[in-house]
């Protein structure tokens, strides 16, 4: 079943286009990598599909949902997850407050709490009295993680999730999206650092300046391109930045 379909998506800032034509779509159960480089549109998309940005074009289904969904927000949004890359939180509650907040908001079901609890363990987050303003970007990180993935979503958006992580939490992180991909979550994630995407992805698409250049499994993206070359050659052939790294290099090095 496909979870997320997104048909010739269009988003304008003023004259700007940000996203123009761009169409995918993703499989329930699998890990869906948006890999582009910076300012490709990734974060964009997200904001679409979680219903933070409206579009300005184009059609998208999440979980069967038309959007918009005037009706029926509360109901999707119940069903999804987005951990952003900025995690911009309420700077003057402690962990403890603001994982509370959010239990309170959901009803506080036994069943939250507890899959709250194995979640503090698994990202070892043992910093739950401090005050969000003084946390890393990675400790604020991890405690939006478990406030999300305690819901249990059946979308979960990620917005450069590994950027503030240490090796360890990564490793974590990645070893957890699998196992919720394999038990029928849907995981969309945002990166611009190809090895993640090589490493995790079942299915990865590339957007540059707002266009998509290629979407498919890793396999079926390197045998587009021939035998032997790499997701990184890929990358940067598919990008058009191939030719502009060694002049790049050589600057440095003078
Ligand atoms: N609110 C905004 N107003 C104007 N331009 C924006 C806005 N948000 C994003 N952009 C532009 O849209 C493009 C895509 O941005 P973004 O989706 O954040 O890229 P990515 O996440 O792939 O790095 C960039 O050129 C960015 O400057
Ligand atoms: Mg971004």
């Amino acid at each position: 079943m496909k979870s997320i379909v997104v048909k010739n998506l269009m988003k304008r800032f003023g004259d700007f286009t940000a996203l123009d034509d761009v169409s995918f779509e993703i499989e329930s159960g699998e890990i869906f990598a948006f890999l582009g480089p910076n300012g490709a549109g990734k974060t964009t998309t997200v904001k679409i599909l979680t219903g933070i940005l409206q579009k300005d074009g184009g059609d998208i289904e999440i979980l069967g949902y038309r959007n918009p969904y005037p009706r029926r927000e509360i109901e999707v949004k119940r069903k999804i997850g987005f951990v952003p890359d900025e995690p911009d939180i309420y700077p003057y509650l402690t962990g403890e407050e603001f994982l509370m907040f959010i239990l309170d908001i959901f009803g506080n079901p036994p069943k939250m709490r507890s899959k709250m609890r194995s979640l503090l363990d698994t990202f070892e987050v043992d910093y739950l009295g401090k005050m969000i303003r003084d946390m890393s970007h990675g400790m604020k990180q991890k405690l939006v993680l478990v406030s999300v993935l305690m819901r249990e979503p059946d979308v979960i958006f990620l917005d450069e999730p590994i950027v503030g992580l240490d090796v360890k939490s990564a490793k974590v992180l990645k070893t957890y999206l699998r196992d919720l991909a394999n038990s029928g979550k849907t995981i969309f994630m945002n990166t611009h650092i190809l090895e993640i995407a090589e490493k995790i992805a079942d299915e990865i698409g590339i957007i540059d300046k707002g266009r998509m250049i290629a979407q498919g499994s890793l396999k079926e993206l390197e045998e587009s391109l021939g035998v032997n070359s790499s997701l990184e050659d890929l990358f940067l052939k598919l990008t058009g930045e191939e030719k502009d790294i060694e002049p790049l290099v050589k600057e440095l090095e003078e």
